[in-house]
C-alpha cells in the first residue's frame, strides 16, 4: 500500500562491510523504514561496491524493505539477478544508457518495484515520459559513488518541481547524498518522502553499540517535524 509518510533509509555503504547482515538487523532494531544497498561498479562510478551474491546474503537479515541502487552500467543483464536476490526496489539511473524506458520494464517485467535514480546535472524534463513507468523517482544529493559528500543545495528546487510533476500519482521522491538534521527539512519541506542516509545514521555507533544508529534517526525525524 503507498504512502508518503516519511521513511529513512540507511545506506549501508556506511556500516561495517565485515558485518552487513549484524548492520542490516541493528538499523531494523533502531526503527529505520527501509535499507538502501548502493551496487557500484568503478564504471558508471568511481567506485566498487558489491553485487548480486550480497545482496542475496543480507537478504534473510533484511525484515523491512530492501532497496537496491543500482550505480552500474550497463544494467539490464543484471536485472534478473538482482531480482532473484530478493531487492523490493530496484533503481537504474536514467543516465546509465540510452534505453532507460527498457530497463524500467524489465523491472517491473522481473516483479519487482522501479526506481528511476537521476545525478545532480539531470534534468526532470526526461522523467515526464517515464512517470508511468515507475514506483519511485531518486534524486540524488551528491555526485553518486561515495558516501560522506556534502549535499547540493541546487537539487532541493529539482525536488519541488518533481513533486509538483508527479502530482497523485503513487510515487515515491527518494533522496540520495548528504542528508543530515540540516538539510533533511529542505527535502521534506519541496516533497520529499524517503531519505536515504549512510553518515549521518551509521556515525558513532556499531554492532555492538547500536544505540547511536537510534538516536541519528531519531535526530533526522524530529528535523523535519511538521514539515
Ligand atoms: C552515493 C550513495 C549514497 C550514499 C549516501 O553514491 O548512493 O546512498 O551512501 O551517503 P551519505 O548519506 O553519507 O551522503
Ligand atoms: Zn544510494
Amino acid at each position: 500500500m503507498f504512502d508518503r509518510t516519511l521513511k529513512i533509509a540507511p545506506s549501508i555503504l556506511s556500516a561495517d562491510f565485515a558485518n552487513f547482515g549484524l548492520e542490516c538487523e541493528a538499523i531494523e532494531a533502531e526503527g529505520c523504514d527501509w535499507v538502501h544497498v548502493d551496487v557500484m561498479d568503478g564504471h558508471f562510478v568511481p567506485n566498487l561496491t558489491f553485487g548480486p551474491a550480497m545482496c542475496k546474503a543480507i537478504r534473510p537479515h533484511i525484515k523491512t524493505v530492501m532497496d537496491v541502487h543500482l550505480m552500474i552500467a550497463p544494467v539490464d543483464a543484471y536485472i534478473e539477478a538482482f531480482a532473484e536476490a530478493g531487492a523490493d526496489i530496484i533503481s537504474a539511473h536514467l543516465e546509465a544508457g540510452p534505453h532507460i524506458h527498457r530497463t524500467l520494464q524489465a523491472i517491473r517485467g522481473a516483479g519487482k518495484k522501479a526506481g528511476l535514480a537521476i545525478n545532480p546535472g539531470t534534468g526532470i524534463e526526461d522523467v515526464d515520459y517515464l512517470l508511468d513507468m515507475v514506483d519511485l523517482v531518486c534524486v540524488m544529493t551528491v555526485n553518486p559513488g561515495f558516501g560522506g559528500q556534502k549535499f547540493i543545495h541546487s537539487q532541493v528546487e529539482k525536488v519541488r518541481k518533481l513533486r509538483a510533476m508527479i502530482g497523485d500519482r503513487p510515487i515515491h521522491i527518494e533522496i540520495d547524498g548528504g542528508v543530515t538534521p540540516e538539510t533533511a527539512p529542505l527535502v521534506v519541506a519541496a516533497g520529499a518522502d524517503v531519505l536515504v542516509a549512510g553518515s549521518a545514521v551509521f556515525k558513532g555507533g556499531s554492532v555492538k553499540n547500536p544505540s547511536p544508529y537510534g538516536a541519528n534517526m531519531a535526530a533526522i525525524r524530529a528535523s523535519v517535524a511538521g514539515r
